[in-house]
């Protein structure tokens, strides 16, 4: 066997060992009856204390910032992990900065990054609505 074939070969046998590591650890939200687990319950809250002021309240969007119920429609976990630690600049054509900070160095993101994603993905696409949810009792 040449080098190119084995390089190849050894290519197309780990890349869907690689697919399945990422894609496999996205954090899932549960809904019962309306209600959401712990972590959802969390998300709701973490979100409102840092991310509500330029997404909206209930991640509905505003002038400001996008609609996060939209994007998490299609956006991946590693995705929007990396957006928000690292943030994003975007110019408009007029050249104005429209800025997505990051936070990487904010705890109250980083450690709860997990069950904002699952609060944001239960609205996007859970069918969880606006407001605060209730909790699954124990
Ligand atoms: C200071 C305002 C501000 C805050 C606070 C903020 N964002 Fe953003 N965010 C933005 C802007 C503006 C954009 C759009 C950037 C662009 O045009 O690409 C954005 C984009 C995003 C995107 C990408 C959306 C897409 O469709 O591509 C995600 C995901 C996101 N923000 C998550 C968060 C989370 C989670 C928090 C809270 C931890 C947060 N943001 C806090 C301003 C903010």
């Amino acid at each position: 066997m040449n080098k190119v074939r084995a390089i190849a070969l050894c290519v197309s046998f780990l890349m869907p060992i690689l697919a399945t590591a990422s894609e496999g650890e996205a954090p899932q939200y549960v809904i019962e009856n309306g209600k959401v687990d712990k972590g959802t319950y969390n998300g709701y809250r973490r979100f409102h204390g840092t991310c509500h002021a330029c997404h909206g309240q209930d991640a509905a969007g505003s002038s400001f910032a996008p609609s996060l119920t939209e994007s998490l429609k299609t956006m991946d976990y590693a995705t929007f992990k990396k957006t928000v630690m690292e943030g994003r600049e975007v110019k408009d054509a007029s050249g104005a900065v429209n800025a997505m900070p990051p936070f990487a160095n904010d705890k109250n993101v980083t450690k709860h990054l997990d069950d904002i994603y699952r609060y944001l993905t239960a609205r996007a696409n859970g069918g969880l609505g606006a407001g605060r949810p209730e909790r699954i009792p124990k």
